[in-house]
């Protein structure tokens, strides 16, 4: 297992290598096998990174069409959704624990008994997109609803003429079918299905899935599921670092959702939680409870200038590009219009540092000096910065900054 895991990294390293130098946008190990021109998924969405919300971080299980009525009802009020919060995602446990006697998967008629159409008007009234889920084995990890496995076709073509826009497709109960079948399916299915749907496929990054996610989907999870805490949190977004070159406008890497405002962590954590994600133009998927989150919470998830990291159109992630004793982190990604976000990160728990992000570590010309914004205060920094960045972090905590390229100063 682990000498084939190797193995596979030395062969992704490898082809890395020579996309750069072919300057090929098709390259990706393929399950399929072709001549090398393949085509990237093609349905025209996930041009930035999906945002919006989903229900299993904070309600696992208990759904029910008023709650997803009154949540779409609060992200609207809360202000979320006008900062581009647009999908509102039921995750698992929507359905009825059988297929209907044609075959068809239906709602569970105790917790959404006006069906899941029903529900997609309500959402789209409001101007947003509902999600849906699945799994690609005979059921999904819950075991209470079916999953889509051998019912690809017939379940897309059932989502699209219920006006779904989104498809979560979780990796449970499999059958012993490999990844590289199960999840394509899917994807063609759903291409037939007469209606853009985005495809999120949550196969945990088994087989590498950034190595070949974007042919069929438009966002891939890259590791196990998070959990409400800041060692789950720091885990998940370091395993979607090294697959940080295979994201681009139309398919991403996935480091799960959110848990910012379900109380695991200090607000000081939420912030690094929401950072992290931004930087790495991870998904920004709500996981919270948005009808009666805090003040703090709604600030961190609306901040408009770390919204505008995540969401830039370069669609570059951003990564990992120092690390020191194990405590301190610099990530660094290019942004559009000679912009350069940074965060500087301080892991331990022991008191304040220092931190120094270098010009060559973060992709700066030397020479080249910047005006430095910092988002999380919403201020510029005071003159001109040449050849570094150096702030004070608290322990748990980050700083996060845009810097404009002023150009080359005498
Ligand atoms: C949460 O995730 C961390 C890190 O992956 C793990 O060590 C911990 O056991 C998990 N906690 C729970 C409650 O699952
Ligand atoms: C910026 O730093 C470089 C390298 O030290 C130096 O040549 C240049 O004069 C500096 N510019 C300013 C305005 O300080």
């Amino acid at each position: 297992m682990c000498s084939y895991a190797f193995k596979r990294r030395s062969v992704v390293l490898l082809l890395s290598v020579l996309a750069i130098v072919g300057a090929s946008t098709a390259w990706a190990a393929s399950p399929a096998g072709d001549d090398g021109r393949r085509r990237l998924i093609d349905n025209g969405l996930g041009r930035t990174p999906q945002m919006g919300w989903n229900s299993w971080n904070h309600f696992g299980c208990n759904i029910d069409e008023m709650t997803i009525r009154s949540t779409v009802d609060a992200l609207i009020s809360t202000g979320l959704a006008n900062k581009g919060y647009t999908y509102v995602n039921l995750d698992d446990c929507w359905a009825a624990y059988q297929r209907t006697n044609e075959g068809y998967m239906a709602a569970d008629p105790k917790k959404f008994p006006s069906g899941i159409k029903d529900l997609a008007d309500y959402v789209h009234s409001k101007g947003l997109k509902l999600g849906l889920y699945s799994s690609a084995g005979t059921r999904t990890c819950s075991q209470t609803m079916p999953g889509s496995l051998g019912f690809e076709d017939i379940d897309a073509k059932t989502f699209a003429s219920w006006g779904v826009d989104y498809l979560k497709y979780d990796n449970c109960n499999g059958n012993g079918l490999r990844e590289t079948v199960r999840f394509p399916r899917m994807s063609a299915a759903l291409s037939n299905a007469g209606r853009p749907i985005f495809y999120s496929l949550c196969e945990w990054g088994v087989m590498n899935v950034a190595t070949w996610g974007a042919q069929y989907g438009n966002s891939w999870r890259t590791t196990g599921d998070i959990n409400n805490s800041w060692a789950s949190m720091l885990s998940n977004i370091n395993t979607n670092d090294q697959f940080a070159s295979y994201a681009k406008p139309g398919g991403w890497n996935d480091p799960d959702m959110l848990e910012v405002g379900n109380g695991g962590m200090t607000h000081d954590e939420y912030v690094v939680h929401f950072s992290l994600w931004a930087i790495a133009k991870s998904p920004l998927i709500i996981g919270c409870d948005v009808r009666s989150m805090s003040k703090e919470t709604l600030d961190i998830l609306s901040n408009p200038e770390v919204i505008a990291i995540n969401q830039d159109r370069l669609g570059i992630q951003g990564k990992k590009v120092r690390q020191y004793d194990n405590e301190i982190e610099v990530w660094a990604g290019p942004l559009s219009k000679r912009r350069t976000a940074v965060l500087l990160l301080n892991r331990g728990s022991s008191g304040s540092r220092q931190i120094t992000a270098a010009w060559t570590d973060i992709g700066i010309k030397r020479g080249i000096a910047v005006e430095a914004r910092d988002v999380w205060k919403h201020e510029t920094v005071a003159g001109r910065l040449n050849g570094s960045l150096t702030a004070e972090v608290a322990p748990h905590s980050c700083k996060l900054f845009v810097l404009t390229h002023v150009g080359r100063q005498q």
